[in-house]
This record gives structure tokens, C-alpha cells and sequence, in this order.
């Protein structure tokens, strides 16, 4: 039985770059590492390991003084932007330990978004993050619907739960689900880019009819259509949505759709952050109201799709708390990726676990 995954050599997105601002002190667990971040009044940001050299207190408590520094809550240590260690209350005659030096987490802003690598930091220059050309595109709206969502849940969950939408009905039925989705078929794609593996799932459909949900967000009724769903990286999933009238497909004039980027960053194997950020072209307006921005009436409505996984996720996640007695869990034909991916995940999981120790040789005495 799989209880979900924890991989630690990876990029995850620790934020929107908006939610560093100049100034600001943040802490954060990901993937069961303490991490302090800090933008200075420069704007550049960096992070560190969130416990104070001294005794662990963690330094996302301490303040920021007016000349930059971060002063621990607890006895005053005071570090600098590089990490080091410039000042202890306790030593009038100004001695600093060697050794008082922060160990620095890597760090990428790009895109807007703010990724750290809570592994080993030697391993990180060799895969950037995936890039998210819309984010940085003018043409491109984009909201970070929920901001950060707090999921009681491990990470794969909601990696699966985004690789098969089978659960659209009856999870989102009366929204954005049908039960004809379910039948749509599927095919899995994946391969490595940059250095990161991806998997995804890739749904043509031609002449279908669209729920109210996103017939309102995406104009007309009946289209041609073309949805995937991409693990770019074990912390993010990109959705993407096409349409275009029925018999037009590969019209760009005619053509509507939506990016969703899904990041879940796991705090530990329980627990992990959820953002949902909307990107949809400038100008694409509400079925029923022309004037209205498609992306706003996104943002109103699609809380209530966020709280339907949420409530699955969570639920689900309380059935690893049982003792398995004999449970084996039963694969449907949509589950092909999340299958794949499954398995990509606890390889590279597995490949991150220390050598187990050589057993102790037995003494003379004991044979
Ligand atoms: S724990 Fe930070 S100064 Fe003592
Ligand atoms: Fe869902």
C-alpha cells in the first residue's frame, strides 16, 4: 500500500514573489525542512536553513532590524544577507564563533514565483525549475485563486487526484463536471525536459458539450477540445485547457482557453501547500456578459471546485491512518498515468534514501 511520497531533491514553489515583500521575514517547512526567507530592501531574496546557530530557535521569529540584519528572538545573534553570523550580545568583546554561519537553501525566483530546494544543495544547479512563459507574458492574466492552501493531505493525492479527472463526476458534478468527461479517452505522454521528468495525460474530444461552468468562462456550447495535464516537476502540474467551435479546431482566431497551474509543495507526508493560479489571455470575456473579464468569474466560482477536492483529499488521506488488513486498492484504465507517476515518484524517492548501514560483523564470541 502506498502512503505517499516525500522527495527532497527537487524545486517546489515556496510562493508567489508578491508575497515576499521587500523587507519581509517568512518561515516555511518544505518537505521537513525549516526554511526562513527573507527579501531584503534591495529586493533580493534569500533563504536559509530557520534555525538560529545558537540554540535552534527559529529565526522566521526574529525581526529585521533598520540596517538589514536579522536578530534572533532569543539571545540577539545577528546574521547578515550572506547568512553570516556579525554580532552576540553575550560577547561584549565582539568574538564570533567560526563556526556561527547559516547554511543557505537554494533559491530561484523566475516567472513570479518564488521555488527552494530542500535537499542537497550540491545537487540543485544541475535541473532548473520548469518556466511558465504566461506568467511573465503580458498578454496573460493571471490570480492566485485560493493563495496558499493549507491540505491536510500528502502531496500525491493531489497530484492524482489532478492526473485522472474521471472524478469530475460525480466530485464536480453541477460545476465544471459531467459524466461524459469520464469517457473521453486518455493518452499518457512522458519524458524528461530540462532535466525533470514529466508525465501527463492528454484528452481530444471532438463536437462535446460543455457544462455551464466552462461554457461561461470559455464561450460557446458545443467544441472541439483538447485538455492535458502535465507533472512538470514533483511540485507542480500544469493544466491546459483549448476549445474552439465545433469543426474549427486550430482556428487561432476562434480559439478560448485557460492554463491552470497547480503547485503542491509538501510541508511533511501529511501535510502539504496548495496554489491554484488561473492564466487565461487578456480579452477573453463571460459568455453571458461580454464586458466581464472570464478570468474574474473564474475567481468567484472555481473556490467551490477547490473545496470539492479539498474535501476528497482530506478524507482520503485519513484512510492511511488504518491498518491496511488485506486492502488493495483497484485500477481503472484512466489511472494509467497516475500509475506512471506513482512509480516515478517512489523510484526517485528511493534513490534519495541513505545506504542502509552494513550489519554489525559478529563477534567471535557470539558464533
Ligand atoms: S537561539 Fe538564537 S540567539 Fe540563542
Ligand atoms: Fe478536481
Amino acid at each position: 500500500m502506498m502512503s505517499g511520497v516525500l522527495i527532497r531533491n527537487t524545486w517546489y514553489v515556496a510562493g508567489l514573489s508578491g508575497e515576499f515583500p521587500k523587507g519581509s521575514l517568512a518561515g516555511q517547512v518544505v518537505a521537513e525542512k525549516p526554511i526562513v526567507l527573507w527579501r531584503n530592501a534591495a529586493g533580493d531574496i534569500a533563504a536559509f536553513d530557520d534555525r538560529c546557530v545558537h540554540k535552534r530557535m527559529p529565526l522566521s521569529q526574529g525581526r529585521l532590524l533598520a540596517d538589514g540584519l536579522l536578530e534572533c528572538a532569543y539571545h540577539g545573534l545577528t546574521y547578515d544577507g550572506s547568512g553570516r553570523c556579525v554580532r552576540v550580545p553575550a560577547h561584549p568583546d565582539g568574538h564570533i564563533p567560526p563556526a556561527a554561519q547559516l547554511r543557505p537553501v537554494p533559491l530561484v525566483e523566475a516567472d513570479g514565483l518564488v521555488w527552494v530546494w530542500p535537499g542537497d544543495p550540491a545537487k540543485a544547479a544541475a535541473v532548473p525549475p520548469p518556466r511558465i512563459p504566461e506568467l511573465a507574458d503580458p498578454m496573460w492574466d493571471s490570480r492566485d485563486v485560493g493563495g496558499a492552501m493549507a491540505v491536510p493531505a500528502n502531496s500525491l493525492l493531489l497530484i492524482e487526484n489532478l492526473l485522472d479527472i474521471t472524478h469530475f463526476y460525480p466530485l464536480h458534478d453541477g460545476n465544471i463536471g459531467d459524466v461524459e468527461n469520464s469517457r473521453i479517452p486518455v493518452r499518457v505522454e512522458e519524458g524528461t525536459a530540462d532535466g525533470n521528468r514529466y508525465i501527463g495525460t492528454v484528452r481530444e474530444v471532438e463536437n462535446y458539450r460543455q457544462p455551464p461552468y466552462l461554457a461561461e468562462y470559455l464561450g460557446y456550447e458545443f467544441v472541439d477540445r483538447r485538455h492535458t495535464h502535465f507533472l512538470l516537476c514533483p511540485g507542480l502540474t500544469r493544466v491546459e485547457m483549448r476549445v474552439w467551435p465545433t469543426g474549427r479546431k486550430g482556428d487561432s482566431a476562434a480559439e478560448r482557453g485557460y492554463v491552470i497551474l497547480h503547485t503542491h509543495t509538501p510541508v511533511d507526508r501529511r501535510n502539504h501547500v496548495w496554489h491554484l493560479i488561473i492564466l487565461m489571455p487578456k480579452g477573453q470575456t463571460c459568455r453571458s456578459d461580454p464586458q466581464k473579464p472570464a478570468i474574474d468569474h473564474f475567481v468567484e466560482t472555481f473556490p467551490k471546485v477547490i473545496a470539492e477536492d479539498r474535501w476528497a483529499l482530506e478524507r482520503q488521506q485519513r484512510m492511511f491512518e488504518f491498518p491496511d488488513d488485506g486492502y488493495r486498492e483497484v485500477f481503472l484504465r484512466p489511472d494509467a498515468a497516475l500509475r506512471r507517476a506513482r512509480l516515478m515518484l517512489a523510484r526517485t524517492e528511493r534513490a534519495e534514501a541513505p545506504e542502509p548501514e552494513a550489519p554489525e560483523p559478529a563477534s567471535r564470541a557470539a558464533e
